[in-house]
Protein backbone atom coordinates (compact mmCIF):
# COMPACT_ATOMS: atom_id res chain seq x y z
CA UNK A 1 0.00 0.00 0.00
CA UNK A 2 2.59 2.75 1.06
CA UNK A 3 4.95 1.65 -2.27
CA UNK A 4 2.22 1.72 -4.06
CA UNK A 5 1.75 5.38 -2.86
CA UNK A 6 5.43 6.26 -3.67
CA UNK A 7 5.43 4.74 -6.40
CA UNK A 8 2.26 6.64 -7.50
CA UNK A 9 3.80 10.09 -6.14
CA UNK A 10 7.32 9.64 -7.80
CA UNK A 11 5.06 9.18 -11.08
CA UNK A 12 3.21 12.34 -10.90
CA UNK A 13 6.68 14.42 -10.52
CA UNK A 14 8.53 12.46 -13.22
CA UNK A 15 5.71 14.13 -15.00
CA UNK A 16 5.89 17.74 -13.63
CA UNK A 17 9.48 17.64 -14.52
CA UNK A 18 8.94 16.11 -18.05
CA UNK A 19 6.47 19.37 -18.29
CA UNK A 20 8.48 22.20 -16.64
CA UNK A 21 11.29 20.64 -18.83
CA UNK A 22 9.69 20.99 -22.11
CA UNK A 23 7.95 24.67 -21.34
CA UNK A 24 11.82 25.32 -20.19
CA UNK A 25 10.52 26.85 -16.95
CA UNK A 26 12.80 23.72 -15.09
CA UNK A 27 16.16 25.30 -16.44
CA UNK A 28 15.22 28.65 -14.77
CA UNK A 29 13.75 27.24 -11.73
CA UNK A 30 17.43 25.88 -11.47
CA UNK A 31 19.28 28.93 -12.08
CA UNK A 32 17.04 30.72 -9.83
CA UNK A 33 17.65 28.02 -7.05
CA UNK A 34 21.81 28.40 -7.72
CA UNK A 35 21.27 32.53 -7.34
CA UNK A 36 19.09 32.62 -4.54
CA UNK A 37 20.45 34.88 -2.13
CA UNK A 38 22.22 33.25 1.02
CA UNK A 39 22.92 36.34 2.49
CA UNK A 40 19.64 37.74 3.98
CA UNK A 41 18.82 41.30 1.98
CA UNK A 42 19.67 43.54 4.96
CA UNK A 43 22.89 42.24 5.29
CA UNK A 44 25.22 45.21 5.32
CA UNK A 45 28.31 44.98 2.56
CA UNK A 46 31.23 47.99 3.52
CA UNK A 47 34.26 48.30 3.94
CA UNK A 48 36.22 49.63 6.83
CA UNK A 49 39.02 52.72 6.98
CA UNK A 50 40.44 54.66 9.86
CA UNK A 51 41.58 58.53 9.86
CA UNK A 52 45.39 58.40 10.99
CA UNK A 53 45.74 55.70 8.09
CA UNK A 54 44.02 57.52 5.16
CA UNK A 55 43.48 61.30 6.10
CA UNK A 56 46.64 62.93 6.32
CA UNK A 57 48.35 65.89 8.30
CA UNK A 58 47.20 64.41 11.41
CA UNK A 59 50.08 66.47 13.09
CA UNK A 60 48.18 66.85 16.71
CA UNK A 61 47.72 63.56 17.78
CA UNK A 62 50.61 60.99 19.40
CA UNK A 63 51.04 58.87 15.89
CA UNK A 64 52.70 61.58 14.35
CA UNK A 65 55.03 62.77 16.94
CA UNK A 66 56.16 58.82 17.20
CA UNK A 67 56.88 58.99 13.42
CA UNK A 68 58.62 62.24 13.99
CA UNK A 69 60.53 60.32 16.44
CA UNK A 70 61.48 58.31 13.54
CA UNK A 71 60.40 54.88 15.22
CA UNK A 72 59.48 53.07 12.00
CA UNK A 73 62.07 51.46 9.87
CA UNK A 74 63.57 54.74 7.37
CA UNK A 75 61.98 56.67 9.41
CA UNK A 76 58.69 56.67 7.01
CA UNK A 77 55.99 58.91 8.56
CA UNK A 78 52.08 59.08 7.38
CA UNK A 79 53.14 62.40 5.58
CA UNK A 80 49.33 63.03 3.65
CA UNK A 81 48.95 59.32 3.88
CA UNK A 82 46.11 59.07 1.10
CA UNK A 83 44.97 62.40 1.63
CA UNK A 84 41.53 61.39 1.77
CA UNK A 85 41.09 63.88 3.90
CA UNK A 86 40.50 66.08 0.77
CA UNK A 87 39.70 62.71 -1.37
CA UNK A 88 37.42 61.21 0.68
CA UNK A 89 34.53 61.97 -2.21
CA UNK A 90 36.84 59.53 -4.33
CA UNK A 91 36.85 56.47 -1.62
CA UNK A 92 33.36 56.74 -1.41
CA UNK A 93 32.28 56.66 -4.73
CA UNK A 94 34.50 53.82 -5.17
CA UNK A 95 32.33 52.29 -2.66
CA UNK A 96 29.27 53.06 -3.98
CA UNK A 97 30.71 52.12 -7.73
CA UNK A 98 31.15 48.50 -5.99
CA UNK A 99 27.49 48.58 -4.99
CA UNK A 100 28.13 48.57 -1.26
CA UNK A 101 26.18 50.42 1.42
CA UNK A 102 28.33 50.92 4.49
CA UNK A 103 31.21 52.88 4.84
CA UNK A 104 33.07 52.34 8.01
CA UNK A 105 35.59 55.18 9.29
CA UNK A 106 36.60 57.49 11.99
CA UNK A 107 37.16 60.35 13.53
CA UNK A 108 40.05 62.03 14.52
CA UNK A 109 39.97 62.88 17.82
CA UNK A 110 43.29 65.55 17.88
CA UNK A 111 41.38 67.27 15.19
CA UNK A 112 38.35 68.09 16.94
CA UNK A 113 39.22 68.49 19.96
CA UNK A 114 43.07 70.00 19.01
CA UNK A 115 43.32 71.54 22.98
CA UNK A 116 41.61 70.51 25.80
CA UNK A 117 37.96 71.40 26.06
CA UNK A 118 38.48 73.53 22.93
CA UNK A 119 36.58 72.21 19.57
CA UNK A 120 37.13 73.14 16.23
CA UNK A 121 33.78 74.17 14.39
CA UNK A 122 36.39 73.89 11.22
CA UNK A 123 36.87 70.22 11.74
CA UNK A 124 33.26 69.16 12.88
CA UNK A 125 32.04 71.41 9.41
CA UNK A 126 34.45 68.73 7.69
CA UNK A 127 33.48 65.88 8.99
CA UNK A 128 29.89 66.66 8.76
CA UNK A 129 30.61 67.14 4.62
CA UNK A 130 32.17 63.73 4.42
CA UNK A 131 29.20 62.10 6.34
CA UNK A 132 26.67 63.63 4.16
CA UNK A 133 28.76 62.56 1.43
CA UNK A 134 28.75 59.08 2.46
CA UNK A 135 24.74 59.29 3.29
CA UNK A 136 24.15 61.16 -0.47
CA UNK A 137 26.27 57.69 -1.93
CA UNK A 138 23.89 55.87 -0.34
CA UNK A 139 26.15 54.62 2.60
CA UNK A 140 25.31 53.79 5.65
CA UNK A 141 28.26 54.94 8.41
CA UNK A 142 29.68 53.23 11.05
CA UNK A 143 31.94 55.42 12.98
CA UNK A 144 34.65 54.74 14.96
CA UNK A 145 35.45 57.30 17.97
CA UNK A 146 39.37 56.29 19.09
CA UNK A 147 41.39 54.07 16.09
CA UNK A 148 45.02 53.91 17.37
CA UNK A 149 45.50 57.28 17.98
CA UNK A 150 45.70 60.12 20.72
CA UNK A 151 45.24 63.88 20.64
CA UNK A 152 49.34 65.25 22.14
CA UNK A 153 47.55 67.24 24.59
CA UNK A 154 45.89 63.99 26.15
CA UNK A 155 49.55 62.11 26.17
CA UNK A 156 51.47 64.59 27.55
CA UNK A 157 48.56 65.18 29.66
CA UNK A 158 50.00 63.06 33.20
CA UNK A 159 53.54 62.72 33.84
CA UNK A 160 56.02 59.98 32.17
CA UNK A 161 54.39 56.16 33.88
CA UNK A 162 51.32 57.55 33.57
CA UNK A 163 50.41 58.43 29.91
CA UNK A 164 47.93 57.90 27.97
CA UNK A 165 45.69 54.88 28.54
CA UNK A 166 47.81 54.80 31.90
CA UNK A 167 46.12 57.83 32.22
CA UNK A 168 43.18 57.57 35.12
CA UNK A 169 41.69 60.22 33.39
CA UNK A 170 41.60 59.72 30.29
CA UNK A 171 38.16 57.96 30.32
CA UNK A 172 35.89 60.78 31.45
CA UNK A 173 37.87 63.07 28.62
CA UNK A 174 36.60 60.60 26.21
CA UNK A 175 33.64 60.51 27.64
CA UNK A 176 33.26 64.63 26.90
CA UNK A 177 34.83 64.10 23.10
CA UNK A 178 32.17 61.96 22.75
CA UNK A 179 29.34 63.21 23.75
CA UNK A 180 30.53 66.32 21.33
CA UNK A 181 30.80 64.21 18.47
CA UNK A 182 27.12 62.70 19.02
CA UNK A 183 25.59 66.24 19.57
CA UNK A 184 27.52 67.51 16.52
CA UNK A 185 27.24 64.44 14.08
CA UNK A 186 24.83 62.12 16.14
CA UNK A 187 22.26 62.88 13.35
CA UNK A 188 24.36 60.84 10.69
CA UNK A 189 25.90 57.82 12.55
CA UNK A 190 24.07 53.91 12.32
CA UNK A 191 26.61 52.20 14.05
CA UNK A 192 28.91 53.33 16.43
CA UNK A 193 32.21 51.70 17.45
CA UNK A 194 33.62 53.02 20.79
CA UNK A 195 37.46 52.39 20.47
CA UNK A 196 39.61 49.91 18.26
CA UNK A 197 41.23 46.80 19.09
CA UNK A 198 42.19 47.71 22.84
CA UNK A 199 43.93 44.11 22.90
CA UNK A 200 46.32 45.41 20.13
CA UNK A 201 46.26 48.81 21.31
CA UNK A 202 47.63 47.27 24.83
CA UNK A 203 50.09 45.05 23.38
CA UNK A 204 52.07 46.90 20.84
CA UNK A 205 51.87 49.88 23.20
CA UNK A 206 52.36 48.72 26.53
CA UNK A 207 53.60 45.37 26.73
CA UNK A 208 55.84 45.26 23.88
CA UNK A 209 56.62 49.20 22.94
CA UNK A 210 56.52 50.02 19.26
CA UNK A 211 53.83 51.85 19.12
CA UNK A 212 53.02 54.94 21.10
CA UNK A 213 53.45 55.65 24.06
CA UNK A 214 56.18 53.01 24.05
CA UNK A 215 55.46 51.28 27.56
CA UNK A 216 57.63 47.93 28.24
CA UNK A 217 55.79 47.15 30.88
CA UNK A 218 53.24 43.88 31.41
CA UNK A 219 52.20 44.65 35.14
CA UNK A 220 50.48 48.55 33.69
CA UNK A 221 49.24 46.59 30.45
CA UNK A 222 46.55 45.77 31.82
CA UNK A 223 45.79 49.28 34.02
CA UNK A 224 45.64 50.01 30.67
CA UNK A 225 43.24 48.17 28.83
CA UNK A 226 41.08 48.59 31.73
CA UNK A 227 41.20 52.49 30.94
CA UNK A 228 40.03 51.30 27.73
CA UNK A 229 37.04 49.38 29.53
CA UNK A 230 36.33 52.48 31.30
CA UNK A 231 36.41 54.59 27.94
CA UNK A 232 34.15 52.27 26.30
CA UNK A 233 31.60 52.43 29.25
CA UNK A 234 31.18 55.58 29.28
CA UNK A 235 30.86 56.34 25.67
CA UNK A 236 28.19 53.64 25.31
CA UNK A 237 26.34 55.29 28.26
CA UNK A 238 26.91 59.14 26.50
CA UNK A 239 25.85 57.56 23.11
CA UNK A 240 22.45 56.25 24.74
CA UNK A 241 21.68 59.40 26.75
CA UNK A 242 21.50 61.48 23.71
CA UNK A 243 20.12 58.41 21.51
CA UNK A 244 18.51 56.19 22.97
CA UNK A 245 17.97 53.76 20.07
CA UNK A 246 21.93 53.83 19.22
CA UNK A 247 23.62 50.62 18.45
CA UNK A 248 26.84 50.85 20.32
CA UNK A 249 29.90 47.98 20.38
CA UNK A 250 33.61 48.41 19.61
CA UNK A 251 36.24 46.93 17.76
CA UNK A 252 37.21 43.55 18.80
CA UNK A 253 40.58 42.34 17.17
CA UNK A 254 39.90 38.39 17.76
CA UNK A 255 42.64 35.81 17.06
CA UNK A 256 42.68 32.14 16.56
CA UNK A 257 45.72 30.52 18.76
CA UNK A 258 46.40 26.80 18.08
CA UNK A 259 49.21 24.39 19.83
CA UNK A 260 52.61 24.69 17.48
CA UNK A 261 52.57 20.73 18.71
CA UNK A 262 49.20 19.61 18.90
CA UNK A 263 49.94 16.71 21.11
CA UNK A 264 51.95 18.98 23.77
CA UNK A 265 49.75 19.50 26.56
CA UNK A 266 52.15 22.63 27.88
CA UNK A 267 51.35 24.39 24.36
CA UNK A 268 48.27 23.33 24.98
CA UNK A 269 47.50 25.39 28.39
CA UNK A 270 49.61 28.31 26.51
CA UNK A 271 46.61 28.62 24.10
CA UNK A 272 43.80 27.91 27.01
CA UNK A 273 45.39 31.00 28.73
CA UNK A 274 46.29 33.41 25.82
CA UNK A 275 42.89 32.74 24.14
CA UNK A 276 40.94 33.35 27.53
CA UNK A 277 42.73 36.41 27.58
CA UNK A 278 42.76 37.52 23.87
CA UNK A 279 39.45 36.83 22.82
CA UNK A 280 37.02 36.69 26.08
CA UNK A 281 37.89 38.88 29.28
CA UNK A 282 37.24 41.96 27.30
CA UNK A 283 34.16 40.72 26.37
CA UNK A 284 33.15 39.18 29.96
CA UNK A 285 33.69 42.33 32.00
CA UNK A 286 31.10 43.92 29.84
CA UNK A 287 28.71 41.03 30.35
CA UNK A 288 29.44 40.97 33.97
CA UNK A 289 30.46 44.97 35.00
CA UNK A 290 33.60 42.77 36.74
CA UNK A 291 37.57 43.60 34.94
CA UNK A 292 39.45 40.53 35.54
CA UNK A 293 42.57 40.56 33.34
CA UNK A 294 44.93 37.64 33.73
CA UNK A 295 47.96 36.17 31.67
CA UNK A 296 48.94 33.37 33.98
CA UNK A 297 51.28 34.35 36.56
CA UNK A 298 52.48 37.34 33.89
CA UNK A 299 49.74 39.64 35.41
CA UNK A 300 46.59 39.52 37.24
CA UNK A 301 44.48 42.68 37.65
CA UNK A 302 40.86 42.73 38.92
CA UNK A 303 38.57 45.53 39.81
CA UNK A 304 35.11 46.30 39.95
CA UNK A 305 33.48 48.41 37.04
CA UNK A 306 29.38 47.79 37.52
CA UNK A 307 29.27 50.64 34.53
CA UNK A 308 30.63 48.57 31.73
CA UNK A 309 27.88 45.94 32.69
CA UNK A 310 25.44 45.03 29.72
CA UNK A 311 27.20 48.10 27.56
CA UNK A 312 27.68 46.30 23.68
CA UNK A 313 24.40 46.16 21.51
CA UNK A 314 26.90 44.56 19.02
CA UNK A 315 29.99 43.41 18.85
CA UNK A 316 32.13 44.34 16.24
CA UNK A 317 34.86 41.81 15.30
CA UNK A 318 38.06 42.43 13.47
CA UNK A 319 39.37 39.05 12.53
CA UNK A 320 42.74 38.48 10.33
CA UNK A 321 44.48 35.39 10.96
CA UNK A 322 45.64 32.90 13.64
CA UNK A 323 49.25 32.04 15.46
CA UNK A 324 50.43 29.22 16.50
CA UNK A 325 51.50 28.80 20.25
CA UNK A 326 54.65 27.40 21.64
CA UNK A 327 55.20 27.20 25.22
CA UNK A 328 58.92 28.66 26.45
CA UNK A 329 59.66 29.54 29.63
CA UNK A 330 62.59 31.12 28.88
CA UNK A 331 60.41 34.07 27.77
CA UNK A 332 58.52 36.96 30.03
CA UNK A 333 55.32 36.11 28.76
CA UNK A 334 56.06 32.36 29.03
CA UNK A 335 54.90 31.55 25.48
CA UNK A 336 56.39 32.11 21.28
CA UNK A 337 54.02 32.59 18.59
CA UNK A 338 55.88 30.18 15.78
CA UNK A 339 55.18 30.56 12.10
CA UNK A 340 52.87 28.09 10.28
CA UNK A 341 55.64 26.65 7.45
CA UNK A 342 52.91 24.90 5.64
CA UNK A 343 50.29 27.94 5.44
CA UNK A 344 49.27 30.21 2.95
CA UNK A 345 50.23 33.80 3.55
CA UNK A 346 49.51 37.26 2.84
CA UNK A 347 52.41 39.82 2.22
CA UNK A 348 52.39 40.37 6.11
CA UNK A 349 53.46 37.12 6.67
CA UNK A 350 49.58 36.84 8.65
CA UNK A 351 48.44 33.02 7.89
CA UNK A 352 45.73 32.71 6.12
CA UNK A 353 43.08 30.70 7.78
CA UNK A 354 39.65 30.96 6.83
CA UNK A 355 38.57 28.46 9.08
CA UNK A 356 39.33 30.91 11.67
CA UNK A 357 36.26 33.00 11.11
CA UNK A 358 34.12 30.48 11.44
CA UNK A 359 35.83 29.53 14.79
CA UNK A 360 35.54 33.47 16.38
CA UNK A 361 32.06 33.55 15.38
CA UNK A 362 30.96 30.37 17.10
CA UNK A 363 33.21 31.55 19.86
CA UNK A 364 30.62 34.74 20.26
CA UNK A 365 27.76 32.75 20.21
CA UNK A 366 27.61 32.52 24.02
CA UNK A 367 27.35 35.92 24.21
CA UNK A 368 23.42 36.34 22.42
CA UNK A 369 24.55 39.67 20.65
CA UNK A 370 24.81 40.57 16.55
CA UNK A 371 28.00 40.72 15.36
CA UNK A 372 29.67 43.25 12.88
CA UNK A 373 32.88 41.82 11.34
CA UNK A 374 34.29 45.41 11.55
CA UNK A 375 37.34 44.01 9.70
CA UNK A 376 38.81 41.40 7.74
CA UNK A 377 40.99 41.40 4.28
CA UNK A 378 45.23 40.69 3.85
CA UNK A 379 47.84 42.84 2.54
CA UNK A 380 48.13 41.34 -1.25
CA UNK A 381 49.66 43.56 -3.72
CA UNK A 382 49.58 41.59 -6.53
CA UNK A 383 45.73 40.48 -6.23
CA UNK A 384 46.47 37.32 -6.38
CA UNK A 385 44.81 35.99 -3.06
CA UNK A 386 42.43 38.21 -2.19
CA UNK A 387 38.96 37.35 -3.71
CA UNK A 388 39.69 33.66 -2.67
CA UNK A 389 40.20 35.10 0.59
CA UNK A 390 37.18 36.98 0.54
CA UNK A 391 35.03 33.93 -0.77
CA UNK A 392 36.87 31.73 1.71
CA UNK A 393 35.57 33.72 4.97
CA UNK A 394 32.55 34.72 3.82
CA UNK A 395 31.50 30.94 3.38
CA UNK A 396 32.84 30.76 6.73
CA UNK A 397 30.61 33.68 8.08
CA UNK A 398 27.35 32.25 6.10
CA UNK A 399 28.04 28.66 8.15
CA UNK A 400 28.31 30.48 11.32
CA UNK A 401 24.85 32.29 10.24
CA UNK A 402 23.63 28.83 9.57
CA UNK A 403 24.50 27.36 13.11
CA UNK A 404 22.80 30.80 15.00
CA UNK A 405 25.02 33.35 14.85
CA UNK A 406 23.31 36.79 14.56
CA UNK A 407 26.01 38.77 12.04
CA UNK A 408 24.37 41.85 10.73
CA UNK A 409 27.28 42.70 8.50
CA UNK A 410 31.00 42.32 6.83
CA UNK A 411 33.43 45.48 6.30
CA UNK A 412 36.44 44.38 4.40
CA UNK A 413 39.42 46.19 5.41
CA UNK A 414 40.25 48.09 3.58
CA UNK A 415 38.84 50.34 0.16
CA UNK A 416 42.06 51.83 -0.67
CA UNK A 417 45.86 51.01 0.25
CA UNK A 418 46.99 53.20 2.75
CA UNK A 419 49.02 53.73 6.11
CA UNK A 420 49.49 50.56 7.64
CA UNK A 421 51.04 51.75 10.74
CA UNK A 422 54.44 50.46 12.15
CA UNK A 423 54.83 48.52 8.58
CA UNK A 424 54.36 52.09 6.64
CA UNK A 425 53.19 51.72 3.05
CA UNK A 426 54.30 48.91 2.13
CA UNK A 427 51.45 46.45 2.58
CA UNK A 428 48.69 46.84 0.42
CA UNK A 429 45.10 46.31 1.85
CA UNK A 430 43.09 47.88 -0.83
CA UNK A 431 40.33 46.64 -2.81
CA UNK A 432 41.40 49.57 -4.97
CA UNK A 433 45.52 50.31 -5.71
CA UNK A 434 46.94 53.72 -4.92
CA UNK A 435 49.43 54.87 -6.88
CA UNK A 436 51.04 57.10 -3.85
CA UNK A 437 52.83 59.72 -6.40
CA UNK A 438 49.55 60.79 -8.08
CA UNK A 439 47.47 59.30 -5.14
CA UNK A 440 45.15 57.99 -7.54
CA UNK A 441 43.06 55.36 -7.06
CA UNK A 442 42.30 52.16 -9.00
CA UNK A 443 39.67 49.26 -8.69
CA UNK A 444 41.65 46.00 -8.60
CA UNK A 445 40.28 43.09 -10.27
CA UNK A 446 39.33 41.52 -6.05
CA UNK A 447 37.01 44.27 -5.69
CA UNK A 448 34.32 43.15 -8.97
CA UNK A 449 34.50 39.93 -7.37
CA UNK A 450 33.55 41.21 -3.81
CA UNK A 451 30.95 43.49 -5.27
CA UNK A 452 29.55 40.83 -7.30
CA UNK A 453 28.82 38.78 -3.63
CA UNK A 454 27.54 42.13 -2.28
CA UNK A 455 24.99 43.11 -5.68
CA UNK A 456 23.61 39.19 -5.61
CA UNK A 457 23.97 38.27 -2.00
CA UNK A 458 25.25 34.97 -2.39
CA UNK A 459 28.84 33.39 -3.64
CA UNK A 460 27.67 32.06 -6.55
CA UNK A 461 30.79 34.21 -8.62
CA UNK A 462 32.88 32.18 -6.21
CA UNK A 463 32.30 29.03 -8.07
CA UNK A 464 32.79 30.62 -11.74
C1 LIG B 1 43.87 46.11 12.30
C2 LIG B 1 43.72 47.60 12.52
C3 LIG B 1 43.58 48.38 11.23
C4 LIG B 1 44.52 47.87 10.16
C5 LIG B 1 44.40 46.38 10.01
C6 LIG B 1 45.28 45.79 8.94
O1 LIG B 1 44.40 45.50 13.44
O2 LIG B 1 42.58 47.86 13.28
O3 LIG B 1 43.78 49.73 11.51
O4 LIG B 1 45.79 48.30 10.41
O5 LIG B 1 44.73 45.76 11.24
Amino acid sequence: MILARIRARAYRFACLAALLTLSGIAPRVLVAASMAPSFPSNFIWGVATAAHQTEGGNTQNDWWEWEQQCHLPRCETSGIATDSYHRYDEDLALTQELGLGAFRLSVEWSRLEPTAGKYSAAEFAHYRNVLQAARARGLKIVLTLQHFTLPLWIAHHAPQGANSWLDPALPRLFERFTEKVVGELGAYVDYWITVNEPNVNILTSYAVGVTPPGVQNLKKAPIALAGFLKAHALAYHAIHRALPGAKVGFAHHMRVFDPYRSYNPLDQLAVGVLHEFWNHQFLRAIQTGRIHFQVGTVFNHREDYPLARGTLDFIGVNYYTRDLIKRDISTPQGFVIQPNKKALKSDMGWEIYPFGMYRVLMDLKPYKLPVLIAENGLADAADSMRARFICDHLREVRRAMKAGVRVLGYLHWSIIDNFEWISGRGPRFGLAEIDYTTLERRLRPSAYVYSRIAREGNLDVCAR
